[in-house]
């Protein structure tokens, strides 16, 4: 039952955020025991007559607006008040046995697991998210709350050093993973011994009341997990500059990290962010899996992953294929785009109007750039995606993540022109390569600048343990781990000696 996709060759690298940091050793061999949690399967029947009844409900669906409603905090007084009992909480869950913490954790899995439809369904509904998309991410919620158990228990075995809980945590998620990344964060907070503030992006609060919900029925107990739901334009300094806060676990754009450093100079941040990822494809790739691989990384959950592929760098003849460019935009053109609960669409709508950056790069041509498919608007959320070439060295679309359905191609001499164009952006997430030649992959491995590397595969859908998640240059700021790696628990603990003792 294990995914296929699984199974691919994979490369996973360099730690977060330092340049000479290459090392691989939070990917040792898997905990004993531990599995990935398989994906749905709609090759069987039930499943897809499951699947069709989620999409039916997600049309119409209210699950978490109750939940939405209790956790709404709208002034200064009942926030102080929610943190001082949440820091109370969290001083004596620091307290708690490991072993307790990686029990409930375990629970929480198997919570998750059966309440896989109810997820789904708030994600099509609230989120956009096609159902393709959404199954995957409670997988991965799952895997974290098993990988993150066996990283509680380890923290105990560390020999000569004692983890000091911080006692509260924030966590602040994105919209686009509105499950996975807040069980993920949450979670492995919990297991480093810390109370939680969840603050669900305001996009995907019923998401996270979801979540909330299924976390408090396994056991997590309420004052340890608060979910709270306020307009940050208004609270959300409040939230962060309360110094009972010790730590904030941030996804999101680089702008926002680096707001957050400045509301309070002691506030611990660590933060994925932003990612301007490429994926070059060389002449010795398999041009149709590097075509079909392309558009799925650039247009599943409409772009809109910081891991998405928002450039394609064609090496050589590869620029000048007609079959390489024939396959690659009929696999655009023939993508399935409609409402999210529509059956079988494979592109759901953004998660708001196009503005600003988006609508740049969904409109407007930069020079020497033509459409090579051009997006239309179904509906005002709703279009269909765009590719565009040839985007120039240094201009917009090289430069700037636009998070949604667009393509930007660019043309490179050589590998070690296309390398040079990857590691030119100020962010480095993701990166690709497509090609079947071991030195190629040699050196691109050895000089590209981005956290997580993948070879002849797709670039997003990182796998809990076997792809720790992380980024370098802009991509990250303050994280000294990867999610879903072996030292990412630890991370959100101090570290005292161990003394010898009496
Ligand atoms: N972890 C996600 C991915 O790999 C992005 O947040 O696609």
């Amino acid at each position: 039952e294990e995914r296929g996709f699984r199974d691919s060759l994979e490369l996973s690298s360099h730690a977060p955020s330092t340049e000479s940091n290459r090392d691989q050793s939070d990917i040792a061999a898997p905990p004993p025991g531990f599995r990935n949690a398989p994906d749905s399967d709609p090759s069987r029947r039930r499943v897809r007559e499951w699947g069709a009844l989620l999409l039916e409900r997600a049309r119409e669906s209210r699950l978490g607006m109750a939940g939405v409603d209790a956790a709404r905090v709208d002034d200064a007084e009942t926030l102080s008040g929610l943190v001082g009992r949440a820091r109370q909480a969290g001083e004596e869950w620091a307290q708690t046995d490991v072993e307790h913490r990686a029990a409930l954790l375990e629970r929480v899995a198997e919570h998750l697991e059966a309440r896989r439809g109810d997820l789904i369904e708030v994600m099509a509904s609230e989120a956009g998210k096609t159902i393709d998309q959404a199954d995957p991410e409670v997988s991965e919620a799952i895997d974290f709350a098993r990988f993150y158990a066996d990283a509680a228990r380890r923290l105990s075995a560390v020999r000569g050093a004692r983890p000091r809980p911080r006692p509260l945590t924030a966590v602040i998620p994105p919209w686009n993973f509105p499950v996975a990344i807040p069980a993920g964060s949450t979670l492995a907070a919990l297991a480093a011994g810390s109370a939680v503030i969840l603050k669900p992006a305001e996009e995907a609060e019923r998401c996270g009341a979801v979540l909330a919900e299924i976390l408090w029925d396994a056991g997590v107990p309420h004052e340890v997990l608060n979910l709270l739901v306020i307009d940050p334009q208004h609270l959300g300094h409040a939230l962060l500059g309360d110094s009972r806060i010790d730590q904030a676990v941030l996804t999101g754009a680089y702008e926002t990290a680096q707001a957050f450093l400045e509301v309070r100079s002691d506030l611990r941040v660590l933060a994925e962010t932003s990612g301007k990822n490429a994926m070059i494809v060389t002449p010795s790739a398999d041009l149709d899996l590097a075509a079909k691989d392309l558009a799925a990384s650039a247009f599943g959950h409409a772009g809109q992953k910081c891991s998405a592929a928002s450039l394609a760098i064609l090496v050589g003849s590869v620029a000048d294929s007609p079959r390489f460019r024939r396959q690659l935009l009929d696999a655009v053109r023939s993508l399935h785009v409609a409402a999210a609960w529509t059956p079988g669409a494979q592109m759901g709508p953004v998660i708001a109007e196009p503005e600003g950056k988006l609508l740049r790069g969904l409109t407007e041509l930069e020079p020497g750039e033509t459409w090579w498919v051009r997006p239309e608007r179904i509906d005002h959320a709703l279009w269909t995606p765009g590719v565009r070439g040839w985007v120039e060295p240094g201009s917009f679309l090289h430069r700037v993540e636009c998070f949604g359905p667009v393509l930007g191609v660019m043309r490179a001499r050589d590998l070690d022109h296309a390398i040079a164009l990857v590691n030119e952006v100020d962010y480095g997430l993701t990166s690709g390569l497509h090609t079947l030649d071991e030195a190629e992959m040699r050196e691109w491995v050895d000089r590209v600048q981005a956290g997580n590397l993948y070879v002849n595969r797709g670039m997003t859908g990182a796998i809990v343990q076997r792809q720790p998640f992380g980024g370098w240059k802009r991509s990250a700021v303050g994280a000294t781990s990867k999610a879903g790696g072996r030292h990412y628990v630890a991370s959100l603990t101090d570290w005292e000696r161990a003394d010898a003792g009496p």
